[in-house]
């Protein structure tokens, strides 16, 4: 069996579920790691026996011996890598959100057809098994046309500190973090929809609340409280050409009950809650039904979903399957999180061409 042979680039929190991802796919070899930080880059070589360590992602990628890179790094990174990567003739696998900008996106997507090497964004929750059995749903025309679907991430209490709350480098706080996930999974499963406007606020009233006890949270590598230049929560509606709509909250902090995660589409002929928990909602003979998939995941399992994505990633860098998340669609997404930020700064809604 040939084998792939896989870098990861950025050996930070998240990284360590492509790790483990490729580890657990058979045709895939973890050869290098790198990180600035040379301790946390050698840590999880030791751990997945990868014969490299590199401190600069640029040696690692003129290594002929790597066929492919995972992206991990924070998000300023995000599309320079991308597109060296790409460059130095290597497939690519990079985190959410694509990159910071939609000229950064569209350098990347340049990127992606003169290479001709398989880029796919790592919206995770796409390749999640309660997506993949709503999307057959679909795929049947069982729910009809989807109209209108509502998503929502609130953390009461999450700011992840360091660079996630450092704007220069994370490009946002929750809607560039927690929005990307949930508006892509529901603009996926609206059958991604052209974007027609966007109207969108957002707030920084509550700071990132690091003085409050007892209550732990997700925190970044180097958590780090003193700089917080991100919204704290973001709101918005979002219009497509085909009329149909999106409504969307996100939060770092909030005086929220508690924390809250909820994904859910309607359209003609049923619809369905993806997040908290896997549910699909129609009629038949006059009658309502509320059906509950019998599966071991009615929600997001980090280990599958992340799995599942890796295995996903393999199987197109051999050429056997086209990526479910491709560059395009990642271009997509910068272009709605931007507008979003431009329509709250501006006060008013902002239309595409
Ligand atoms: N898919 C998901 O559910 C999910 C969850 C968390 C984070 N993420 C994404 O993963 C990425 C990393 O997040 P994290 O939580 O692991 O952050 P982290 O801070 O824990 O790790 C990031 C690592 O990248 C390293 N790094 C930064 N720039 C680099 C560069 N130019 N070259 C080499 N190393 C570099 C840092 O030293 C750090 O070790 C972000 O883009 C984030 O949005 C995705």
């Amino acid at each position: 069996m040939s084998q792939l042979k896989v870098a990861v680039i950025g050996a930070g929190s998240i990284s360590e579920v492509h790790f483990a991802g490729y580890d657990q796919n058979p045709e895939a070899t973890i050869v290098a790691v790198c990180d600035l930080n040379e301790e946390r880059a050698k840590a999880k070589a030791d751990k997945y026996k990868a014969e490299k360590v590199y401190t600069d992602y640029r040696e690692l990628l003129a290594d002929p011996g790597i066929d492919a890179v995972s992206i991990c790094t924070w998000n300023n990174s995000h599309a320079e890598i991308a597109v060296a990567a790409l460059e130095a003739g290597k497939h690519v696998l990079v985190e959410k959100p694509l990159c910071k900008t939609v000229e950064e996106a569209l350098r990347v997507q340049e990127a992606v057809r003169q290479s001709g090497k398989t880029l796919q964004v790592g919206f995770v929750r796409r390749y999640s098994s309660n997506t993949q059995i709503v999307k057959q749903f679909l795929e049947a025309g069982e729910l009809g046309e989807i109209y209108y679907a509502k998503a929502s991430c609130l953390r009461r209490l999450g700011n992840p500190g360091g660079w996630f709350s450092d704007k220069e480098r994370s490009g946002g706080g929750p809607l560039i973090d927690l929005g990307v996930h949930i508006i892509d999974l529901c603009w996926y499963l609206m059958g991604r929809p052209k974007v027609k406007s966007v109207s969108g606020n957002t707030y920084n009233r509550l700071g990132n609340r690091a003085h409050v006890k007892g209550l732990s949270f997700y925190k970044a590598s180097d958590y780090d409280a003193s700089k917080n230049t991100v919204e704290d929560l973001a709101n918005a509606v979002i219009r497509f050409e085909n009329g149909a709509s999106l409504l969307v909250d996100v939060s770092f902090t909030l005086h929220a009950l508690k924390d809250e995660i909820t994904v859910k589409i309607y359209g003609d002929k049923g619809g369905a809650e993806i997040e908290p928990e896997l549910a699909i909602v129609t009629e038949k003979h006059d009658t309502i039904l509320n059906m509950t998939p019998q599966v071991d995941n009615l929600s997001f399992n980090f280990t599958q979903g992340f799995n599942s994505e890796v295995n996903h990633f393999v199987d197109a860098c051999f050429g056997r399957k086209e990526t479910l998340s491709p560059v395009e669609d990642g271009v997509e997404m910068m272009k709605i999180l931007c507008g979003i930020y431009e329509s709250a700064e501006k006060g008013r809604e902002v239309y595409f061409d």
